[in-house]
């Protein structure tokens, strides 16, 4: 099949380089990736399986590829594509460009056991990433607000520099982790407050991701084990563990993703929190933070052995707090293996 790629991520999984200004041409068994002089050097030395060519203008150069190789079809995914981009290069040829959407993230659904390490070993770092988070929270973090947790929540996650992050970490507290993606606010941290951390960091370029919440008392950490002292939160607390744990323990390769869902749903919903529980129980992690398979109740994507994806319950209530709890997992052998 002939394709053209223009996402960042999706090019270094066909040829182990990326670069902000590039395009990636796969005609039969040829490839060619088409860059500016400012990223000569570091294509030729890391681009593995294509020719490397160099011209500014990539649009005019993939043109004159695809012209000079009679190419009649090419697969994109306009997921991928500004109009602007896909215009310059579609409007002056009479080839077929055919949309075919998630094209590389199709490919990728499945880890290679390379890929699996990679993303073990993020989660790992991720994990060990929290323990000093807490550590450094409980010293430091008690009277700051939630812009300075979160900056701080950078830097350690980042190992002040050595990782990038798999995406800006979210720092609430109390009513302000209703907010599934909560931004940073002027509410600071007072002894046993909710806390939820959402974090995550890029190992060799694969992410991790990760979400706790806790009652962060004195001596608090991020285990899954919390004690909080209003009832109604250890409610919620324990169900959306329930939740998580169910999904661990009973979803297995073969099901549908929304099978694996309702893992979560059905517990949440039960517990009489089901409006309360406003997204999906997952999604894929690898190069990209969020890709497939999502779990969702709407999915018939079959859950297979090398997926990983998150298993995220939560349960949020407007103007109060808001728990989620987040591991990744593998399918190995049929089952879930916590990474
Ligand atoms: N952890 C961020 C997200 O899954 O959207
Ligand atoms: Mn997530």
């Amino acid at each position: 099949m002939n394709y053209m790629l223009k996402d960042e991520n999706a090019i270094y999984y066909e040829c182990g380089y990326s670069c902000d200004n590039a395009l990636y041409l796969r005609l039969g068994s040829e490839a060619h990736f088409i860059t500016d002089s400012r990223y000569t050097i570091d294509a030729r030395e890391h681009v593995k399986g294509a020719k490397v060519v160099i011209n500014g203008d990539l649009y005019a150069e993939a043109l004159k590829i695809l012209k000079q190789g009679k190419v009649k079809k090419v697969h994109f995914d306009p997921k991928e594509w500004t109009v602007a981009g896909f215009e310059k290069l579609s409007s002056k040829s009479r080839i077929t460009f055919k949309h075919t959407l998630d094209l590389s993230h199709k490919k990728r659904i499945i880890k290679s056991d390379k890929e699996l390490e990679i993303l073990a070993k993020a989660a790992k770092l991720g994990k060990k990433a929290f323990k000093m988070l807490a550590k450094e929270f409980r010293k430091h973090g008690f009277g700051e607000d939630e812009f300075t947790l979160t900056h701080k929540a950078k830097a350690i996650l980042g190992d002040f520099g050595k990782y990038d992050l798999s995406f800006d970490p979210i720092v609430a507290i109390n009513a302000n982790a209703a907010k599934p993606h909560a931004t940073p606010t002027s509410t600071t941290l007072v002894k046993n407050d909710l806390l939820l951390v959402d974090a995550g960091l890029k190992y060799k370029r694969y992410c991790s991701d990760r979400t706790r919440t806790v009652q962060a008392g004195k001596y608090f950490t991020f285990d899954t084990h919390q004690i909080f002292k209003a009832k109604k939160i250890q409610k919620a607390y324990d169900t959306v563990l329930k939740a998580h744990d169910n999904a661990i323990e009973k979803a297995r390769s073969g099901m549908k993703a929304k099978k694996v869902d309702a893992l979560t749903r059905d517990i949440i919903e039960k517990a009489g929190f089901g409006k309360y529980y406003v997204h999906s129980t997952g999604h894929g992690v690898g190069l990209d933070i969020h890709e497939m398979p999502y779990i969702s109740s709407k999915s018939d994507t079959i859950i297979e052995d090398g997926m990983v994806y998150t298993i995220e319950p939560g349960i949020y209530i407007p103007g109060e707090f808001g728990i989620r709890i987040e591991d990744m997992v593998a399918m190995v052998d049929g089952k879930v293996v916590v990474l």
